[in-house]
């Protein structure tokens, strides 16, 4: 309803804004001036710890100059509180005084419609959950079991279970008196000219219902329990209630977490938000099923000047990180961007913290890239700079990104650093032709190790700048965080078969592992060799067990045995171990040798640029490629297990 401008006026003079802020923030003694109604704290809506918020009673509205916002009384009720405007109005004339005018007979109509459908969401949210805890429920329960959700968290999230029926849902809301329309316009049935009975639009799926700002249920979302349904996720259509575009899943909850956890994260899932809830993650949210919108993108900066947009660690993820940027960047203001982690190759939050832990995904978090970083990369990976026209295209397209921004001063600051990044790129000196193309292939494979390596050999020219930056880049990085396949193969194959171990006892101490847990494994393998350990397959796991490495050799074990290399495994006759083992040991120092002569030709091009020195450089990356290359090992052990079944 559109209440008259005097009586909001006569609000904000009978209420001090400065009481209604003071109970939800601790005033900063030192800088508020309270005679002069001059007041300071950390801001209530961003993550921060020196007091940028300020209120002024004299004015009646508040500013924080860390994240930007700002408004009167009313707006600190709906942005903060999440009050509707005439809830906020209502509360507001209580501690005023003044009574509330006479309410528009139409909205109040409207009102009241959109409260009964708020109802029969509710209702329905509970059935659901009903019906989760009885006997039709038993396949739902053993799904979210099998997903890893405690109960406590099911219930917090309050996920239920829609029975495989086409009138379960419908005979019970017509019991509680629920009309065939009310149950359309909440989009609980599926109906239309062509559909003759309306039906349960949600049937044998693992329910999560929707709530929206305020924590009421607007919608749901329904999981299919088994691959062969054709939508995997089905979610409610658009009502009256609820516009997808607009909402993010677990807003309500995430900003009150805030206080603690000072940003906001936003995950592609409603199953990441909640595994990370479980996880002690709860200041988390997600869009749902669609690309972020600007809508959205607006309410995490309600919550924070800096969220940071965490995009699946599959192709999918990267573009979409990349269309979130171009999404964000006309909107981006001082103290108002985004940050962007990229999660381990295949992997979603759900999977990286229940595979790994919390600690994995903070360490995810703590590789959060800035937008410009985002926006260099897209542009500069893969390209091929060896023109001054391609160079000027690039410094183009640079130009017209940073055009984009609508706010003038992080404009100017955006164009300069994108002109100092390519001056720093192509550096004083002019490259004749410079072609990562090498790099980019390997990026998220096996071989992204050799990317890292070449991105950090070019640390002495300007013209390796680019690589150098992706080195440095998350998505880079974490691909060194991935347990290389033949390292494991060969730590695997020594510790199921411990004659293997003893037989090859010097090149087992001297084999250098990339991969950290590997370099554990090792030394807990020699370890116990030399303590009497290891005589047969069960101590010496069960000595790697004690030694705190359990996490890592399954995960080594789970990763060769999904590369099918069985002769690694411990089923495997001695004989076939021996072979597969040996041959991913000639691959491993072959690779070794490869990776010397690798760093060699890249310091003799930063040296010297010359084309011959450039070709020599391809040829032993490719060379490098190939031995990197997962087929390598896995046709070695082909010959291997071919002779078996000879
Ligand atoms: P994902 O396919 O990444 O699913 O979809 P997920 O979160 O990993 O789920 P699990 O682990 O397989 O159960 C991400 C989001 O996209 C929407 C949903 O909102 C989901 O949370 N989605 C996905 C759909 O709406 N429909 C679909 O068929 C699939
Ligand atoms: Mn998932």
């Amino acid at each position: 309803m559109r209440f008259p401008n005097s009586f909001l006026d006569e609000i904000r003079d009978r209420v001090q804004i400065s009481s209604v802020i003071g109970p939800r923030v601790a005033w900063d003694r030192k800088k508020t001036n309270v005679s002069r109604g001059d007041w300071w704290a950390c801001c209530p809506f961003h993550g921060e710890k020196s007091p940028s918020f300020h209120c002024e009673d004299k004015k009646g509205r508040y500013h924080c100059f860390g994240c930007g916002a700002s408004g009167d009384h009313f707006r600190f009720l709906t942005e903060h509180d999440g009050l509707s405007f005439p809830e906020a109005v209502e509360r507001l004339a209580e501690m005023a005084g003044v009574p509330m005018p006479a309410r528009d007979p139409d909205a109040e109509k409207r009102d009241v419609e959109r409260a009964s459908l708020q109802d029969v969401m509710e209702l329905a949210t509970s059935f659901y959950q009903d019906q989760l805890q009885s006997a039709v429920g038993a396949r739902g329960r053993a799904y979210l079991r099998d997903r890893g959700l405690s109960s406590a968290t099911q219930q917090s999230f309050r996920l239920g279970y829609a029975p495989d029926s086409k009138n379960a849902l419908k005979e019970f809301l017509a019991l509680k008196g629920i009309s065939k329309a009310q149950m359309e316009a909440c989009g609980l049935v599926v109906h239309g000219d062509d559909v003759p009975v309306s039906f349960d639009r949600f049937r044998d799926r693992v329910m999560f219902p929707i709530p929206d700002s305020r924590g009421r249920i607007i919608a749901f979302g329904g999981r299919a329990l088994s691959s062969d349904v054709p939508a995997k996720y089905l979610n409610s259509p658009e009502t009256e209630l609820f516009h997808k575009g607009n909402v993010l899943f677990n807003f309500a909850r995430a900003r009150k977490a805030l206080q603690k956890d000072g940003t906001v994260i936003a995950v592609e899932g409603y199953m990441d938000v909640i595994a990370l809830a479980q996880a002690g993650f709860e200041n988390v949210v997600a869009p749902l099923g669609t690309a972020l919108t600007e809508n959205q993108l607006e309410l995490l900066w309600r919550m924070a000047g800096e969220p940071v947009l965490c995009f699946d660690g599959d192709q999918a993820g990267l573009k979409a990180a990349w269309r979130a940027a171009d999404m964000a960047l006309p909107l981006i203001q001082p103290g108002r961007t985004v940050r962007f982690a990229l999660l381990p190759e295949g992997k979603d939050p759900d999977d990286l913290v229940r595979a790994e832990g919390a600690d994995a995904f903070r360490a995810v978090l703590s590789e959060a890239r800035p937008l410009a970083d985002l926006l260099w990369m897209r542009e500069t990976s893969g390209g091929v700079f060896d023109t001054p026209e391609r160079r000027a295209e690039l410094e183009k397209t640079l130009r017209e990104l940073a055009g984009r921004i609508r706010d003038e001063s992080l404009r100017y600051h955006y164009s300069q650093e994108m002109r100092e990044r390519v001056h720093a790129f192509f550096g004083a000196q002019r490259s004749r032709s410079y072609d990562k193309s090498g790099f980019d292939k390997t990026r998220g494979r096996g071989g992204a190790e050799q990317g890292r390596e070449w991105a950090r050999g070019g640390r002495t020219t300007g013209r390796l700048a680019v690589s150098e930056s992706l080195s440095r880049s998350a998505l880079v990085k974490r691909a060194g965080a991935v347990m290389p396949l033949r390292e494991a193969a060969l730590v695997v194959a020594l510790i199921n078969h411990p004659l293997l171990a003893e037989e090859n006892f010097e090149e087992v101490e001297r084999l250098e592992f990339s991969h950290a847990e590997l370099r554990s494994l090792q030394s807990a393998l020699i370890d116990a060799h030399a303590h009497g350990l290891a005589n047969d397959r069960v101590t010496t796991v069960e000595a790697l067990t004690n030694a705190g490495l359990g996490d890592s050799w399954e995960r080594a074990v789970s990763l060769v045995r999904k590369a099918r290399l069985w002769p690694a495994l411990e089923d495997a006759a001695l004989e076939d171990a021996r072979e597969a083992f040996l041959q991913a040991l000639h691959l491993q120092r072959s690779a070794g040798a490869l990776h010397k002569e690798l760093k060699a030709a890249e310091a003799a091009l930063a040296t010297d640029p010359t084309e011959e020195n450039y070709r020599h450089l391809v040829e032993i990356q490719a060379q490098f490629r190939d031995v990197q290359a997962p087929e390598a090992l896995v046709d070695g052990f082909g010959v291997s297990s071919g002779r078996v079944a000879r």
